[in-house]
């Protein structure tokens, strides 16, 4: 299948570089090139050009895209989008003064989603999954990672991670799965931490390598959640079985999870509400991604993480939507990017590289998405024609999206 692309107004996010990444200052620009044409074969990007010049192209299908401008898809590094029903119940006790650790402490939260999760059918879940993923898909991601998480029982977390192989096999979104046995102790270990700990170790990750279900593992490193020690524990041990870390840490204090994954080499450390300089020095000089979770900073209200002071000392930096019904239940990375803008000071040339090459890069693909390039995948939306790039965080709830490619063929959503 050749499809073609033309009258685009402005192609976004083109880079021929082979960067693995985009790091401080280089985050403010993006490559851009107007009034072109591309054509994607066989699902990769074969070309792309200038109007004046368009060759002669036999296409099996052709988008006119009318002077909107076409960006890489979004690369959403870090969601929970495999759960059941949902928690506005929680919602409204914030409402009324609790905050997220008192809720969790009451037996809410992670473990409420833990109940509704084990009631609910392998078929029950992926359908509720899936209406997420088929939302995402409406709203420009391409790529997403999947963490397990809300199982917190060996037969759970398998269920969670087999629905989302039953994604990756069955939607046209890439995803990426993580094991995150380690959320929060189950509620049968409750007194039990370090018993908790010895099950996922011993029992839990060698099941999830067992059916080959998870590219990476995961531990909620923070107050009141799992320890440092118990981190570096569950990281040696998803090692073992080839998966990369990516950690939850500080959000809720600073826990010493930035440290702990730059020392175990993880892939990134997500979150980082509560930063000091010590955690920035840290990370600088690490092939670890930090990556900033505004969605949900914004739902329970907390400070955001200081991104310009990051990005300022040389960092790459990525951004993610967390989706999940506890502290983000929206997957809009758009939005992500406008509360980048509107409330962490990033640009939006830095915000588009945050939340695509450097998404990719988190989940150590940015060979292959991320950005429009030569021989990666074809994954692409086309907005309609705007004014300039800092338009699409500015008019943030404007809809935009009139085409979306994945695979390089065009897709039928809620919104095209
Ligand atoms: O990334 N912080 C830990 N985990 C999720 C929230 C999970 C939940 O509340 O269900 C997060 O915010
Ligand atoms: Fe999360």
């Amino acid at each position: 299948m050749r499809l073609l692309i033309k009258n685009i107004g402005t192609i976004v996010g083109i880079d021929q570089s082979g960067r693995e990444r985009v790091a401080g200052a280089d985050m403010a620009s993006v490559g851009t090139l107007d009034d072109a044409w591309l054509v994607a074969e066989r699902g990769i990007i074969s070309d792309y050009g200038q109007m004046s010049r368009l060759p002669q192209i036999d296409a099996d299908e052709t988008i006119d895209a009318g002077g909107g401008m076409l960006f890489p898809s979004f690369c959403d590094s870090h969601t929970h989008i495999v759960y059941a029903g949902s928690r506005e119940q929680e919602f409204l006790d914030k409402i009324n003064g609790l905050s997220y650790e008192q809720i969790a402490k009451r037996g809410g939260g992670i473990l409420n989603s833990a109940d509704r999760l084990h009631a609910a059918s392998e078929d029950e879940l992926y359908r509720q999954a899936m209406e997420r993923v088929d939302e995402i898909i409406s709203m420009g991601t391409g790529l997403v990672e999947i963490k397990s998480g809300y199982g917190l029982s060996t037969e759970d977390e398998l269920k969670m991670l087999r629905v989302i192989r039953r994604i990756r096999e069955t939607s046209p979104i890439a995803v990426r799965s993580t094991f995150l046995g380690a959320h929060a102790v189950a509620r049968d270990y409750i007194g039990r931490q370090s018993e908790y700990v010895d099950m996922v170790c011993r029992e839990m990750i060698p099941a999830v390598a067992a059916e080959n279900l998870a590219d990476f593992v995961d531990v909620f490193c923070d107050k009141g959640f799992f320890t440092v020690e118990e981190t570096e524990r569950i990281m040696r041990c998803g090692a073992k079985y080839g998966m990369r870390a990516k950690i939850h840490a500080n959000e809720l204090d600073i826990s010493g999870g930035v440290e702990a994954g730059v020392r175990h080499g993880a892939l990134s450390v997500d979150h980082l509400e509560r930063m000091g300089d010590e955690q920035i020095e840290a990370l600088l000089g690490s092939r670890t991604m930090p990556t900033m979770l505004p969605g949900a900073a914004f739902f329970l209200s907390m400070s955001y993480p200081p991104a310009r002071k990051m990005i300022d000392a040389g960092l790459a930096v990525a951004l993610a939507s967390d989706y999940n019904p506890g502290s983000s239940p929206s997957g809009n990375m758009r939005m992500v990017t406008a509360l980048a803008s509107i409330k962490m000071k990033m640009t939006p040339a830095e915000a588009i590289n945050a939340a695509t090459i450097n998404g990719a890069a988190a989940m150590g693909e940015s060979q292959r998405y991320g950005s429009i390039t030569r021989g990666k995948v074809a994954n692409m939306f086309v907005t309609r024609p705007m004014p300039s790039l800092a338009w699409m965080p500015y008019a943030y709830q404007t809809p935009v999206i009139r085409h979306i490619v994945l695979g390089g063929k065009p897709i039928k959503t809620l919104q095209s």
